[in-house]
């Protein structure tokens, strides 16, 4: 049996909703390729890269193109997307985040952001989140996508903790899978039908307390 040492945080879907934000800036791109991209086809894009993306979104289209175009249009909608993020505020931190970070410092948990985007310093920073965190990991020190592990690995030694002993907040499959490859303890935000390998869901962190995890760390 271990004891839980550390809280890694997804940013996108757990903490922040920028789902939306993501979508007007892709639905921007394929109106602009010709194509419809809607709120449904979005929801592949959740937990993925800019890169990996922007695949989906041309396969949906039905469009191929080469590498430097790709990178060129992968930019335009970041141009987008910044734009919006850059107006966000305290007010678009999801219920109950803000609650459950003091908590688990409180607790005196060691608190990390793993997250795939490149844009996370941003959205941290504007909401007024940043001096909650002890280790920051973003799309800019990765070199590899969830479902690959790294994200989380190199926040748990960060933080100094070992895998066993640090659970994983995420609303996306691939976060899970990348939290369950590194040998950590997962909690779903969102519905248990699509993140039922977690060790349990919630719909919010609203619904997390640090004593629920007293049962996590046995399992
Ligand atoms: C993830 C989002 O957190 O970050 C994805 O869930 C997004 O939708 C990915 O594509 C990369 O984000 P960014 O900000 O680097 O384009
Ligand atoms: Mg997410």
């Amino acid at each position: 049996m271990s004891t839980i040492k550390a809280c890694l945080f997804d940013l996108d879907g757990v903490l922040v909703d920028t789902a939306k934000y993501h979508y007007l800036a892709w639905k921007q791109l394929a109106d602009e390729l010709g194509f419809d991209f809607t709120e449904q086809d979005n929801e592949r894009l959740k937990g993925v890269s800019r890169m990996a993306s922007l695949d989906i979104l041309l396969s949906i289209g039905g469009i191929e193109l080469d590498e430097a175009k790709k990178q060129e249009l992968a930019e335009r909608k970041n141009a987008w997307y910044f734009e919006m993020i850059s107006k966000m505020d305290a007010s678009e931190i999801l219920p109950g985040a803000l609650e459950f970070l003091q908590e688990c410092r409180d607790n005196g948990l060691k608190v990390a952001l793993g997250s795939a985007s490149k844009n996370a310093m941003t959205i941290l920073n504007n909401t007024g989140i940043t001096p909650y965190f002890d280790a920051i990991i973003d799309g800019t020190r990765t070199t590899a996508a969830k479902p690959d592990p790294e994200v989380f690995t190199l926040g748990a030694a960060e933080v100094g903790a070992a895998p066993e002993e640090c659970v994983v907040f995420e609303d996306a499959e691939a976060g899970i899978e990348a939290a369950r490859r590194a040998g950590m303890h997962c909690v779903g935000i969102g519905s248990a039908e699509t993140l039922g390998k977690a060790d349990f869901v919630v719909s919010s962190l609203g619904d997390m307390t640090v004593s629920r995890l007293t049962g996590i760390a046995v399992s």
